[in-house]
């Protein structure tokens, strides 16, 4: 079977997304080769697993990597996140921008068949309606959001212009036990686990937030079911995906329903509090839903459920798992 062999580059492998993608990847049957900056990381789950060293922003280290795998597909996670991003907007604009821009010439210069692209909610900006359908004005106010809509435009032009097939899904916030990477949705993994191991935390937001946010098993099965959907079916290159919007209280009941003695409070931070406010509140996925089925599994209370006995195994294993996160 094509699927069982076909080889697959992952750019920032080592990240939220990339860590649980690899094993997904495998798990399907591809010949994955996750690849990152950082090094390694020490989980057993890669045991076995090659690994490359690779910064996206250096044109010529992409080229050379992309020309000697020979990948059939790429997965481009490689990215600076948005609360991140707005402390090192020109670290922002080489990764996320001139990154993206190199592992296109790559796929061009090496004829690679399919790239699958991260986009996100950041894309949008403020003055949005109330549910936000994909062809809406992108007015992004972060340089994450800036540099993703370039990456999408510029993508749908290689698919135009030298027929790459370039797919990709506007993520929500993504939740799950593994380190994010300096997002602004951060406030609600921190929930969590702060809950689980301290018993008290401060979101740096205002109680009625609300922005669309996800669980990883539910992204991870959005990445996989959009890059094996026929093309023919596809009537577009970049899709939102949606799963549930809750306000940032919510998520707090949501916490105390399993864990009662937990504090949390709302002390909210004026910059990125304005980011959220500028993410829509609910996404619109009617054409993923239209055009290859999509559907996401987990609302808020069966994400609850899940994912506090894995943090909790989580903090057992690494107590110092998230300790490096601003938050
Ligand atoms: N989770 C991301 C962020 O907060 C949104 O795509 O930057």
């Amino acid at each position: 079977m094509m699927r069982a062999t076909m080889r697959i580059l992952i750019t920032g492998a080592g990240g939220q997304i990339g860590s649980e993608l690899v094993t997904s990847l495998r798990e399907r049957g591809y010949d994955v080769h996750p690849s990152d900056r950082a090094p390694k990381p020490d989980n057993p789950a890669l045991a076995g697993v090659p690994w490359h060293p690779l910064d996206v922003t250096d044109a010529e280290a992409v080229t050379r990597l992309v020309g000697e795998l020979r990948p059939g597909r790429i997965f481009h996670l490689a990215a600076v996140l948005s609360a991140r991003g707005e402390q090192m907007p020109q670290l922002t604009y080489a990764v996320n921008q001139t990154g993206t821009y190199n592992l296109l010439e790559a796929c061009r210069l090496h004829g690679v068949g399919q790239l699958v692209f991260t986009s996100t909610i950041a894309v949008f900006g403020p003055g949005l309606p109330d549910l936000v359908a994909d062809d809406v004005p992108l007015q992004p106010s972060t340089m994450y959001g800036v540099t993703k809509v370039a990456g999408e435009l510029l993508g749908q032009y290689y698919a135009r212009k030298y027929g790459l097939d370039f797919r990709g899904v506007r993520f929500p916030g993504l939740i799950s036990a593994s380190l994010p990477g300096g997002g602004t949705s951060d406030y609600a993994l921190f929930m969590y686990v702060d809950g689980v191991r301290r018993g008290t935390y401060d979101a740096f937001c205002r109680a009625d937030t609300r922005i669309p946010l996800m669980y990883m098993p539910d992204g991870l099965r959005a990445l996989l079911e959009l890059s094996e959907a026929p093309r023919a079916r596809l009537r577009r290159c970049i899709y939102n995906v949606a799963a549930f919007s809750p306000t940032a209280q919510q998520i707090a009941d949501s916490v105390r329903r399993v864990l009662p003695d937990v504090r949390i409070g709302f002390v909210s931070d004026p910059h990125r509090q304005a980011i959220l406010d500028s993410w829509p509140r609910a996404l619109d996925d009617t054409c993923a839903q239209e055009d290859w089925g999509w559907k996401a599994t987990f609302d808020l209370e069966r994400m609850t459920d899940d994912l506090i006995p894995r943090i909790r195994g989580m903090l057992a294993r690494a107590p110092d798992a998230f300790s490096s996160t601003v938050h």
